[in-house]
C-alpha cells in the first residue's frame, strides 16, 4: 500500500475511528506497556505518534514498521519528531526476520494491518519472535468486508482479469476461509503460534459513507488501481463502486436527495486480540 497523499487526506477515516475505539477500550493495559514497542503497518505514522504515543508511558519507545518504503519515509518526515519514535521498512510476512529485530520488544500493537497478510499465520509467528518472553501484542484487524468480495466479482471482466489477477490473496484470511466460527479460528491458530490468550473477540461495525468519501477510501486503499493505465482508473473505480454498492445493506437518502448527499453505510466485522509470550518462550 504506496499510496501516502490519499490514504492521509481522506482515504483513512474509518481507520482512524476504529484505531480510536480500540485504543481507548485497551487504554489501561497500554499505559503500562513499558519499554519498547513495535506498531506493524504504522503506515503515514499519524495513529503512531499522535494516538498510540501519548497513551504509553513516558519512558517508553516506539518503533512503526511497515512494508511500504514511501509509508516509512513519509512517517520520518511527518511524525518523528519525538526522540522516543523511529520508523523500520519491514515485512510482518518475511520468511527470515532481520536478526537484530528478534526478542527486541516488549510490546506490539497492529491496527488495520494484518488482513493484508496472506499468509497471516506467518505474520503471528514474527510478531511471537519479535516479543521477548511475557511480551503482549495488541492487534486489530478486518475479518470480513464486502468491499473485498467485489474484487473478485470484478476480476471476472476480462477487461480487468489482467490486473486482478492476485485478487483473492487480498481478501482477508478468514473471508477466504469462510470459517464457521471466526474467533474460534482466531483463537486456536495464535495458540498454535505459541500465545496465550488474554482477550479475543469479533465485532460487528458499520461505517457511513458520502458517495465521494467511500470513494476517496476505496481509492486509497485499494492495491490494483496503480498497476492500471491511466485510461482505465477512472472506469474501474466507478465500477468497483456499483460491485461494492450492490452489498450496501442499509442504503438510506438524508433529507437532500443530491447524489453526493447520499448516505452509504457499509458493513463489516473486525476481529481484536490481545496475546502475550509466554515468561519462559525463547
Ligand atoms: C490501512 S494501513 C493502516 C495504517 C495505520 N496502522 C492506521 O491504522 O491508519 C495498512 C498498512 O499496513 C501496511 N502493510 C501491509 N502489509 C504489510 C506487511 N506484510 N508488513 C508490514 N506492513 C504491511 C501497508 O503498507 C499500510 O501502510
Amino acid at each position: 500500500m504506496d499510496m501516502v497523499e490519499d490514504y492521509v487526506s481522506e482515504g483513512s477515516i474509518m481507520q482512524r475511528r476504529d484505531a480510536q475505539d480500540v485504543l481507548e477500550e485497551f487504554n489501561c493495559e497500554l499505559s503500562k506497556m513499558r519499554g519498547r514497542c513495535l506498531d506493524i503497518g504504522s503506515g503515514p505514522g499519524e495513529i503512531t505518534k499522535e494516538m498510540l504515543l501519548p497513551l504509553l508511558p513516558n519512558d517508553a519507545e516506539v518503533v512503526g514498521a511497515d512494508i511500504s518504503e514511501a509509508m516509512v519515509e513519509y512517517a520520518r518526515k511527518k511524525y518523528s519528531v519525538d526522540k522516543r519514535l523511529s520508523y523500520i521498512v519491514l515485512d510482518i510476512e518475511t520468511s527470515e526476520l532481520p536478526s537484530d529485530q528478534v526478542g527486541r520488544y516488549e510490546n506490539v500493537v497492529s491496527f488495520y494491518c494484518l488482513h493484508w497478510c496472506n499468509d497471516i499465520w506467518r505474520a503471528f509467528d514474527n510478531i511471537y519472535k519479535l516479543l521477548r518472553p511475557n511480551g503482549k501484542a495488541l492487534m486489530m484487524f478486518i475479518g470480513h468486508h464486502c468491499g473485498f468480495e467485489a474484487y473478485l466479482r470484478l476480476k471476472q471482466n476480462p477487461r480487468y482479469q489482467f490486473y486482478l489477477q492476485d485478487a483473492r490473496r487480498y481478501v482477508p484470511y478468514f473471508q477466504r476461509r469462510m470459517c464457521k466460527d471466526v474467533r474460534a479460528s482466531l483463537r486456536k491458530m495464535l495458540e498454535d503460534v505459541g500465545f496465550e490468550i488474554l482477550h479475543c473477540s469479533k465485532r460487528e461495525k458499520s461505517f457511513s459513507y458520502s458517495k465521494q468519501s467511500l470513494k476517496n477510501h476505496v481509492c486509497a486503499v485499494n492495491p490494483f488501481i496503480k498497476k492500471m493505465p491511466d485510461n482505465m482508473k477512472g472506469e474501474f473505480m466507478d465500477n468497483l463502486l456499483s460491485e461494492i454498492m450492490k452489498n450496501v445493506l442499509i442504503p438510506r437518502t438524508l433529507e437532500r436527495k443530491d447524489d453526493e448527499q447520499e448516505s452509504i453505510v457499509l458493513r463489516y466485522y473486525l476481529l481484536i486480540a490481545y496475546v502475550q509470550k509466554p515468561p519462559a518462550a525463547d
